[in-house]
């Protein structure tokens, strides 16, 4: 399957350095055979859409949304009006929102649920803490949230998912997942796709973020059973997101 790269700026980039961003990484050589998003703030989405005009890559991305379509929500971004700024994916549990907003497994699915209805793909986010690695529970964990999270989410159509293992011990701390450790987590999750959606489950993307650089993405493409990277930090730079998009396919 065609691997696939999505920056998450997570909360940087107004409407005004959104656009440069896109325009500056739009000057990027980019391999062909690379699905590659970005995930923008909510207020950057309109200007990140003007800036890539009728350019398709990347595709735009969400950080979250809200599981109804509208209502008496206050504060909330519903699937539906993502879908008016052309973006395609959607982020859901991000560990962030999971630990500043104690967002929920059972959050998470409903999210998740509401964003594929809508024709948009979840991407997503599980993974361990460092006290639950230790402890020995991190594949437990992870295959729970899976679990809990899927429940309501299809195998096919337009818009299926995509799981993001992000385990929150290498988020932002410059020191990744090992790519074996990666690898078993990948077929830990993929154990649980297969028992809910039989041979689909191949097609389904299992990608890895926590500090995934121009370093590193190389291993972890080459690793067998990861589909992707999420990437944090490294992307904020165009150019260098650029230089991770070109490492993680050999020319
Ligand atoms: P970093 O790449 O900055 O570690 O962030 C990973 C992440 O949380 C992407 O969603």
């Amino acid at each position: 399957m065609k691997k696939l790269i999505i920056a998450n700026w997570k909360m940087n980039y107004g409407p005004i350095r959104a656009g440069g961003w896109i325009r500056a990484f739009r000057r990027e050589r980019l391999p062909k055979d690379l699905d590659i998003a970005v995930a923008v703030p909510f207020v950057s989405l309109a200007a990140a859409r003007a800036s890539l005009g009728r350019a398709s890559i990347p595709t735009l991305a969400a950080q979250d949304c809200f599981w109804a379509n509208e209502g008496a929500f206050t504060g909330e971004i519903s699937p539906t009006m993502l879908t008016e700024f052309g973006v395609g994916l959607c982020l859901i549990g991000h560990s962030e929102r999971r630990a500043n907003l104690g967002e929920t497994d059972e959050m998470v699915a409903r999210k998740a649920a509401a964003a594929q209805k809508a024709g948009l793909m979840p991407v997503i986010c599980v993974g361990e803490t460092a006290a639950q690695r230790k402890r020995g529970e991190a594949a437990k964990v992870v295959r729970s949230q899976v679990q809990t999270a899927i429940a309501e989410v299809k195998g096919d159509g337009k818009a299926p998912l995509v799981i993001a293992y992000e385990p929150v011990w290498a988020i932002g701390t410059g020191r990744p997942c090992s790519p074996l450790d990666a690898k078993e987590m990948h077929e830990q999750i993929r154990g649980v796709l297969r028992k809910k959606y039989g041979h689909l489950a191949e097609e389904i993307h299992i990608i890895y973020g926590g500090s995934v650089d121009t370093r590193n993405v190389a291993e972890y493409m080459t690793t067998t059973g990861v589909d992707g990277a999420l990437v944090g930090g490294a992307s904020l730079d165009p150019r260098n997101f650029g230089l991770i998009c070109r490492a993680a396919v050999p020319a």
